[in-house]
């Protein structure tokens, strides 16, 4: 069966480049393969936040998985700090990946620039080794990300393949899989930027847990261009077409042919925003349930971390045995 492995880190609110480039998914793919998806807090620890934060912020995310679709019977929710195998696999991933191949990767670059003035920590450098042992501790086949991942997993594959190069056939090389519409969903705002939790202002992201109103708002908002021509052309329009491919990812049509029934911007605006509101009324209502009972959420992901563990214990055994580390 094939193994599918995804994670998200709990860093500010889930939004809905999250949930169609990748949580959408992670859920229509359950029942086809073996799914197992992390909270990544070490991950998350890269950009420190207060520690009263983190841990919240990793419960109200595992409601979120689960308001989404999720279902723990089905798939292995786990937070991965309670798996100590990715910390343990990630130091031996980190020694398998070059300070040159690190230098290179484009969200580091990102990601350091803009904290330019702050601390930046060794972590947000060897970060995607870390990313690396989450995949390959699942033998994963197949991960579903939004585009911005693609390199992530592109370096895991390199890591694994010089890895099983040098110790012999340890790793399972993993392949990235992206949506159709949805793969990279743009700021509503920026156009020319993608959505992201890291965004300065809130006006171009739409939260999973926005109201209606703030939602129709943001579209009504959105930028686009000074002509007024309804196209799908992501160079020279990606307002509209941004607009035209989160209409496409909720209605399940193709951009191109939805932009052939537009004259006007505005009807787009309002049509788009209201697919919206109605894909994520149901989602809302589950989540605030859901977090009504924080002891039930706790006990899913544990018994997530213990079938998790399961997989990734025997993997990470079989790593150490091959690069030669002595058995305890
Ligand atoms: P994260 O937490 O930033 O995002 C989670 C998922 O959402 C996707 N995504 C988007 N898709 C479309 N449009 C957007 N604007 C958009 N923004 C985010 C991401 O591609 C991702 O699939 N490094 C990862 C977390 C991670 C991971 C892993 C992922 C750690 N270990 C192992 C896969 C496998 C990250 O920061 O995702």
């Amino acid at each position: 069966m094939t193994r599918v492995l995804s994670c998200i880190q709990p860093t500010g609110d889930v939004h809905l480049g999250n949930y169609l480039g990748a949580l959408r998914n992670w859920v229509s793919g359950q029942h086809d393969a073996e799914v197992f998806h992390g909270i990544v807090d070490l991950h998350a620890l890269t950009v420190t936040e207060a520690p009263e934060v983190l841990g919240k912020a990793t419960l109200s995310l595992a409601a979120m998985l689960f308001a989404v679709g999720l279902d723990p019977d089905v798939a292995t929710v786990f937070v991965q700090s309670h798996v100590t195998e990715h910390s343990q696999l990630g130091w031996m991933m980190e020694c398998t990946v070059s300070y040159g191949e690190l230098s290179r990767m484009t969200q580091f670059k990102d990601k350091s620039a803009k904290r330019e003035a702050e601390f930046i920590s060794a972590g947000l450098f060897t970060y995607p080794a870390l990313q690396a042992a989450d995949i390959l501790l699942y033998d994963t086949d197949e991960v579903p990300v939004g585009d911005d991942q693609r390199q992530h997993i592109e370096i895991t594959r390199d890591i694994a393949i010089r890895f099983n190069h040098r110790f012999g056939d340890t790793f399972v090389l993993p392949k990235a899989v992206t949506p159709k519409s949805g793969a990279r969903v743009m700021d509503l705002q920026d156009p020319t930027s993608k959505m992201s939790k890291s965004a300065t202002t809130d006006s171009g992201l739409i939260s999973l847990l926005d109201e209606p109103a703030a939602v129709l708002k943001k579209f009504k908002r959105a930028v686009t261009d000074s002509d007024s021509e309804v196209r799908y052309d992501r160079a020279e329009k990606p307002g509209v077409s941004n607009l035209l491919e989160i209409l496409a990812a909720c209605t399940g049509e193709t951009a191109e042919a939805l932009a052939t029934r537009y004259s006007q911007y505005g009807p787009l605006k309002t049509d788009a925003g209201e697919a919206v509101v109605e894909l994520l009324r149901p989602i809302q209502a589950r989540y605030h349930e859901l977090m009504t009972d924080r002891g039930e959420l706790q006990s899913l992901l544990r018994k997530g971390a213990g079938k998790a563990r399961v997989v990734a214990a025997a993997t990470l055994a079989r790593a150490q045995a091959n690069a030669g580390l002595l058995p305890a």
